[in-house]
């Protein structure tokens, strides 16, 4: 066996943590190639998405946003953005050029409503919005920028899947990341919160429903035209691109293009082609939606942790780490954050003395050598490379999408389709305009090396252009300025109805 794959410290390890180690390793890393199928396999679920297929895994939902915002567009829209753990109330106003500012306030959605009756969530996010907007600043920059009605209009990034009948309508597919309230899905999500602010007496018309991705794209395209792709790389992952009108089956459209939410955290469901390992299944099991999301599951800040507990437990059980003994907090199902995964690979010391912070501090073991260490370091770095690769390898799926048959057809970029393909490096890349990802979330913001990660990845099977033409850029709460510009685009689109 190549022992080259474990970390160059290896040396010290027994010839037992070695034999462990790297059979987990071979598992986890996901060699170019592998990439490769699995992104053509992508490529052929979007398809299967678009058209009428009914066993979809990739629901590929048009958002009946059509074209994107250049900058110049103004007003002053509130904002809502139902994202994981947090609720933000935002008054956004553009002022064209570039150019917006934003109040905004967060709020903490107790836990026990991720599991209440949907009426008493929306209760509550009307209760907040109700208190944002009696707040005098805000008030006031809401008076000052009055037009006419009195009746302000709200976008709502609602980011779970929704099957979007219009702008302004929707109904829940299924909720994601932990939340699981009766009486959602299957109904309007929009009508659902209209009620909430009519009973509780708000002066708010609920105009348009975004995912947070697709709000995404569109705050990044107010700053940067030119974006393709919004992605949230979080608590969940997702993404939403600009898709050619003529290649949605599901329905008719007299404009050129429309933004579609992939809903990607459901590739591949059936785990026909992921390279799922033993402790992936075990988590997915042991969540409260078995079998759904399973991609997102690899990838996203609510899993990564337990991933990386799952591998260790498997470890000390086989008593190749901290002596076959574990704690009581690293025995309990969710306890090892992925915020500690963070803090983990960030240690680049030699006595890695960080790490046993963690390990003492977070997850009461307080038995750990240099080696049980390297080796806990080495496990963070299998699963976080992976995250990373995995998404990678689904943004470079959605480029090439476009390349081939969608928005980006026609600007010849000298980009890759395919793996065998001719890398055209030294051909320059003449005057074609980098392709933009706006991206959003905890994990892109903050996890070491995630972007350098997925550059990489993107380079491996895009070429030798692909970190000159396609952009990842950081769209920090976007979301929220998201929504505002939906707002906007579902009020121009009455206006000239
Ligand atoms: C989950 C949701 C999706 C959202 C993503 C990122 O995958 O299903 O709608 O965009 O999380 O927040």
């Amino acid at each position: 066996s190549s022992p080259s794959i474990l970390p160059t410290t290896h040396s010290k390890w027994s010839a037992r943590q070695c034999e462990l180690v790297e059979s987990i390793a071979n598992e986890f890393i996901l060699s170019t190639s592998k990439l490769e199928a699995l992104s053509k396999e992508f490529i052929h679920q979007m398809h299967a998405g678009l058209g009428q297929d009914k066993s979809k895994d990739l629901a590929m939902i048009p958002t009946f946003i059509t074209g994107r915002p250049d900058g110049h567009e103004r007003g002053c829209y509130l904002a809502l953005d139902l994202g994981g753990t947090n609720l933000r109330v935002c008054l956004i106003t553009l002022k064209g050029n570039h150019e917006l500012e934003t109040q905004q306030k967060p709020f903490k959605v107790p836990e026990h409503l991720q599991e209440a009756h949907v009426s008493e969530l929306m209760d509550f996010i009307a209760i907040s919005i109700k208190k944002f907007i009696a707040n005098k600043h805000i008030n006031a920059k809401i008076v000052e920028h009055r037009t006419g009605s009195d009746t302000l209009e709200l976008g709502f990034t609602f980011s779970f899947p929704v099957a979007q009948t219009a702008i302004d309508a929707g109904t829940l597919l299924r909720w994601t990341k932990g939340f699981n309230c009766p009486g959602a899905v299957g109904n309007d999500v929009v009508q659902l919160l209209q009620d909430a602010l009519n009973r509780k007496e708000v002066n708010v018309h609920v105009a348009a429903l975004v995912n947070d991705t697709v709000g995404t794209l569109l705050a990044h395209s107010y700053q940067n035209p030119n974006t393709f792709i919004g992605a949230i790389f979080g608590t969940g992952t997702n993404a939403s691109y600009v898709e050619s009108a003529q290649s949605i089956k599901t329905m008719k459209t007299d404009a050129g293009e429309m933004i579609i939410n992939i809903e990607w955290g459901n590739f591949d469901k059936d785990k026909a082609f992921l390279p799922v390992t033993i402790h992936d299944n075990k988590l997915d099991r042991e969540s409260i939606n078995p079998g759904i999301h399973v991609f997102e599951k690899m990838i996203s800040g609510m899993y990564l942790g337990e991933i990386t507990r799952n591998v260790l437990l498997h470890l000390i059980d086989h008593r190749v780490l901290f002596e076959g003994t574990s704690s009581d907090i690293l025995n309990q199902h969710w306890a090892f954050e992925t915020k500690y995964m963070s803090d983990i690979e960030k240690d680049s010391s030699s006595t890695l003395i960080p790490i046993a912070q963690v390990l003492e501090q977070k997850l009461g073991i307080y038995l750990n050598t240099q080696v049980d260490r390297e080796i806990v370091k080495f496990v963070c770095q299998l699963v976080g490379k992976r995250a990373a690769r995995l998404s990678a390898m689904a943004t470079a799926a959605v480029i090439r999408q476009g390349l081939a048959h969608g928005a980006l057809h026609s600007h010849g970029y000298p980009l890759k389709l395919d793996l065998d393909e001719k890398d055209d490096a030294d051909k320059g890349t003449g005057s074609s305009e980098a392709i933009r990802v706006g991206i959003d979330g905890s994990v892109f913001e903050h996890y070491p090396h995630f972007k350098e990660r997925m550059q990489e990845c993107l380079a491996e099977l895009l070429g030798s252009h692909a970190n000159e033409l396609v952009q990842l850029g950081i769209a920090k709460d976007g979301s929220g300025v998201g929504a505002a510009l939906a707002a906007l685009i579902a009020a121009k689109n009455t206006k000239s109805a």
